[in-house]
């Protein structure tokens, strides 16, 4: 069940990663939110919420992730898609955003 879960968000990113290629292609922070929602309650989730998070928070737990010194296999993969500057772009937006 969790896994279909995964998998069926991993078709959902790759689907708005295409839709996002096409039409807003500098919007870095668009596939994040295929598993990271608003913070809404009657989610049923273990997907923490990112938005209002501190920002140098967020480029050091990327770059944990991507230097795979913090553990999870989908944050890891991910992370790795992104340049150090492109972290620090997404960190900014996140930050700003209101939980
Ligand atoms: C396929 C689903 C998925 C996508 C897409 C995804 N994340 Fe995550 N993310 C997770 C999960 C699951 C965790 C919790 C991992 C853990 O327990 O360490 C996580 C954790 C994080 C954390 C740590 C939060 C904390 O409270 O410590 C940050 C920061 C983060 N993600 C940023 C991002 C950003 C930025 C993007 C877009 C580039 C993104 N994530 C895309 C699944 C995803």
């Amino acid at each position: 069940m969790i896994y279909l879960n995964i998998m069926n968000k991993i078709i959902i990113i790759s689907m708005i990663v295409t839709i996002s290629s096409l039409n807003f292609a500098n919007n870095l922070a668009l596939p994040c939110y295929g598993c990271h929602v608003k913070n809404d309650k009657s989610y049923n989730s273990t997907i923490p919420a990112i938005e209002g998070l501190d920002e140098k928070y967020i480029v050091n737990a990327m770059e944990e992730y991507k230097n795979k010194l913090r553990d999870n296999y989908l944050m890891q993969i991910i992370s790795n898609g992104y340049s150090k500057e492109q972290i620090k772009s997404l960190a900014n937006f996140f930050s700003k955003q209101k939980n």
